[in-house]
């Protein structure tokens, strides 16, 4: 069967799905990146650190992506494809109702800072193509379901993706991205895994546990959070293993 793919941004977001890993193996792709492959709950995955970033999420993402296309496959089979990409990590809270500690399931998300009003296009569109919302996949929402954190409680809503760390309340930006997006949360990869995952066809699912609520103690929050960043990560991963 297809590997899963397994995403965090940082060592922290990954570190207890790793330790979690059977028959973990090392593996470099394209000379640069780091991943592990491995099973868990019995399914074959493939688990990396994707780097802060959209740039770096979606070089990390595609370079996995072409690595599953290409591998231990016979020279006139089909490409490969991931089963699933599924990307998990902290994320700031935007809405008052969320709070550090809750778990956040991203019905979708949407790059927040993809700006060319200028041209006449609504922001966050990806110009000239239909990508704005990108969607999870509603297989792995409805696997989901159910999940019970051992702390704090669980969302679906929407999650925010740029190239910023959000940590003023009282800049004229937050405004936007809470009343005119809508966002619940806000992180640096989700949208551009969303992104790589809809134009090669793979069910993407994006999580987050919220670390911080984006204001003036998001940085210190954020740092202390980091520490136990994957143990939600991992529990829900098996939650969603378990119900596929
Ligand atoms: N990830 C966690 N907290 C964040 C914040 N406040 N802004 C952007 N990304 C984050």
């Amino acid at each position: 069967t297809s590997p899963i793919v397994l995403l965090g941004a940082m060592d922290g977001e990954i570190e207890e799905i790793r330790n979690a890993l059977n028959s973990r193996e090392e593996i470099i792709i394209g000379g640069w990146l780091r991943a592990y492959r491995g099973t868990l709950e019995g399914r074959p995955v493939v688990l990396a650190k994707s780097g802060v970033g959209k740039a770096m999420c979606a070089m990390s993402t595609q370079a996995i992506f072409d690595h599953i296309a290409r591998e231990e496959i016979p020279s006139n089979a089909a490409p490969r494809k991931p089963g699933a990409l599924i990307f998990t990590g902290l994320a700031g809270s935007l809405n008052p109702e969320l709070h550090i500690g809750d778990t956040l399931i991203a019905a979708d998300c949407i790059q927040h800072d993809l700006d060319a009003t200028a041209l006449g296009i609504k922001r966050g569109t990806v110009p000239y193509s239909s990508h704005r919302f990108l969607e999870s996949d509603p297989d792995l929402l409805a696997a989901a379901e159910g999940y019970r954190p051992e702390s704090g409680r669980v969302h679906r809503g929407r999650v925010l993706t740029g190239d910023q760390f959000i940590a003023r309340r009282n800049d004229p930006q937050y405004a936007y991205l809470r009343e005119e997006l809508e966002g619940d949360g806000v992180e640096m990869e989700g949208a551009a895994a969303a992104l790589c995952a809809k134009v090669n066809s793979v069910p993407f699912l994006l999580a987050r546990t919220i670390s911080d609520e984006a204001d003036g103690k998001a940085e210190v929050k954020f740092r202390e959070f980091l520490i136990r960043a994957s143990q939600n990560s991992l529990k829900l991963l098996t939650h969603i293993f378990s119900r596929l």
